[in-house]
C-alpha cells in the first residue's frame, strides 16, 4: 500500500518557477485527478514525483518515505507520457517485454503478466501487430499497458486519452476507472478537461498558473469552490458572474446586481461581512440553479430572452438582465421553458440558497 505525498513541491527552470508549493496527498489504492489549462505546471509535476524535474523546494513522499533526493531509477513508479512513444520496430508483445527485460524478471513471470494485462485491455489478438498496424486508441492502450506490466506502486498517466476521438475517450476513461479499482494501484491522472476529471477522480487536484487551487471530491469542488477559477472551470455550461454591490437590510445581507437583489442566506451573510471586504463583489450562479418565477418576489427579476438553445434533453436559455447576459438550463420538457422565444420577457428566479459569493478584487470564495 502506497500514498503518494506532496509537500510544498517546487519546481524551476532557469529560475523561472513554474510549480509554487504544491501540497496535497494521494491516498493508497487512489485515482486523484490532476486538472488544469495547458502550461499551469500539470506535467512538471508528475516529473517532480517521478525525480525527472529540477525540484527547487519541498519534498515528496512516498510510501512514508522521502524519496526527494533519490534518483528516478529507485523509484517504483510508472509514468505513462502525454506524447507516448512505442518502439515501432518492436510488436506490442515486445513493446511489453521491454521494460521487463530491463528489469530482468524471469520469462515465465513475463509471459503471465502480459497475458494478464492483454486480457485486461482487450488487447490478446493484437500481440503480434506492429504500432503502425494499431489504431491511435489502441496505441494508446499499448502505452498504458506497457507501464501495467511492471506493476508499479505507483501509477502517473499524463493526458492518455488525448489523441482519442471524444466518443472513444468517454469510452476508454470509464474502462480505464473500472481497471484502476481492479488493480488497485495508487494513480495520479493528468487531464486538462474538466468533465473528464470529474468522472474519474475521487479527488480532484485543480492547478493554476504552478499554484494547487483546491482539493477536494468531485462534488465538494463543484459545490463549494474555492474561488472564481475553480468555479468557472467546472460544469457545462460554466457558472454565471455577476458583479453586485453588497447591502445591509437590518439583520440581513442583500447582494443587488442591476434589476436582481438576492437576500443572502444568513450563514452566507455573516460570513461575508466576517470578511470585512469591499462591498463590490462577484455572484456565482450556476445554470440550473435558475429557473422561471411565477411571480415577482425576492431573488426574482425581469429580463429578457436573448437566445434559446436545445441541447438533447436540457434547453439552455439566455436572458439579458439589466447589462448582464444570464444563461439558464432546465428541462426540455418543461413548457415554461421550452416555449420560450427571443425577446420574451421572463421573470429569472435565482435560489438565494446557491448562489456563491466571491470577492471581486481577488476571485476567492467568501460565502
Ligand atoms: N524543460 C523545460 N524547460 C523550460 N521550461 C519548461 C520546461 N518544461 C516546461 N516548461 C514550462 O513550464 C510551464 C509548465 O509546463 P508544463 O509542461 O508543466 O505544463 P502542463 O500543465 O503540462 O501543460 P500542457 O497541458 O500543455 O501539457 C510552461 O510555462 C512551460 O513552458
Ligand atoms: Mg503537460
Amino acid at each position: 500500500m502506497t500514498q503518494v505525498r506532496l509537500e510544498n513541491v517546487r519546481v524551476a527552470y532557469d529560475g523561472r518557477e513554474v510549480v509554487r508549493d504544491a501540497s496535497f496527498t494521494v491516498e493508497s489504492g487512489e485515482l486523484a485527478v490532476l486538472v488544469g489549462r495547458s502550461g499551469s505546471g500539470k506535467t512538471s509535476l508528475l516529473r517532480a514525483i517521478t525525480g525527472y524535474a529540477p525540484m527547487t523546494g519541498g519534498r515528496v513522499v512516498v510510501g512514508g518515505t522521502d524519496v526527494t533526493g533519490q534518483p528516478p531509477a529507485k523509484r517504483d513508479i510508472a509514468m505513462v507520457f502525454q506524447s507516448y512513444a512505442l518502439y515501432p520496430h518492436m510488436t506490442v508483445d515486445e513493446n511489453w517485454r521491454f521494460p521487463l527485460e530491463a528489469a530482468k524478471v524471469p520469462k515465465a513471470e513475463q509471459d503471465a503478466r502480459v497475458t494478464r494485462v492483454a486480457e485486461t485491455l482487450q488487447m490478446r489478438r493484437l500481440l503480434n501487430r506492429y504500432p503502425r498496424e494499431l489504431s491511435g486508441g489502441q496505441q494508446q492502450r499499448v502505452a498504458i499497458g506497457r507501464a501495467l506490466v511492471r506493476q508499479p506502486q505507483i501509477f502517473l498517466l499524463d493526458e492518455p486519452l488525448g489523441a482519442l476521438d471524444a466518443k472513444l475517450r468517454v469510452e476508454a476513461r470509464s474502462a480505464f476507472k473500472s481497471l484502476q479499482r481492479d488493480l488497485g494501484t495508487t494513480t495520479l491522472y493528468v487531464t486538462h478537461d474538466q468533465a473528464e476529471a470529474q468522472a474519474l477522480g475521487s479527488k480532484i487536484v485543480v492547478l493554476d498558473g504552478g499554484v494547487v487551487q483546491q482539493v477536494g471530491s468531485p462534488d465538494e469542488i463543484y459545490d463549494d469552490p474555492a474561488n472564481t477559477f475553480v468555479a468557472g472551470l467546472f460544469g457545462s455550461p460554466p457558472m454565471n458572474f455577476l458583479p453586485a454591490t453588497l447591502e445591509r437590510d437590518g439583520e440581513a445581507v442583500v447582494a443587488r446586481s442591476g434589476p436582481l437583489a438576492v437576500a443572502l442566506p444568513a450563514v452566507v451573510g455573516q460570513k461575508v461581512l466576517a470578511a470585512g471586504v469591499a462591498d463590490q463583489v462577484t455572484l456565482g450562479v450556476r445554470p440550473e440553479t435558475i429557473s422561471r418565477g411565477a411571480e415577482p418576489g425576492p431573488g426574482r427579476a425581469v429580463g429578457r430572452v436573448y437566445v434559446t438553445e436545445p441541447i438533447g434533453h436540457n434547453v439552455l436559455v439566455d436572458v439579458r438582465l439589466g447589462q448582464e447576459l444570464v444563461r439558464m438550463r432546465g428541462h426540455r420538457d418543461d413548457d415554461l421553458l421550452a416555449r420560450l422565444a427571443p425577446d420574451d420577457e421572463i421573470l429569472v428566479a435565482v435560489d438565494p440558497a446557491r448562489v456563491l459569493v466571491f470577492d471581486r478584487g481577488s476571485g476567492a470564495r467568501l460565502g
